[in-house]
């Protein structure tokens, strides 16, 4: 079974910065409020380069990625 990952946002401190739209539009994008949010919250191997840039760039660390194994076990990447 492929790796799953998942991604967490703690929205309430998002502060708009725009940031993670800007590096990984593939999976993240300005909503109407000017909060971000994520397009899918989970996400393959592929797919994770690009939103860890999102989540490193963000200035406020609002965004946090976790890797789940076939038990579900969560271990925390960034
Ligand atoms: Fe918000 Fe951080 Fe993106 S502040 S807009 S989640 S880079």
């Amino acid at each position: 079974m492929p790796k799953k990952y998942v991604i967490e946002q703690d929205r309430d401190n998002c502060i708009g910065c725009g940031a993670c739209a800007a590096v990984c539009p593939d999976n993240w994008e300005m909503a109407d409020d000017g909060l971000a949010k994520p397009l899918k919250t989970e996400i393959s191997e592929a797919e994770l380069e690009c939103n860890k840039e999102a989540a490193e760039g963000c200035p406020v660390n609002v965004i946090h990625i976790y890797e789940v194994d076939e038990s579900g076990n969560k271990k925390q990447i960034i």
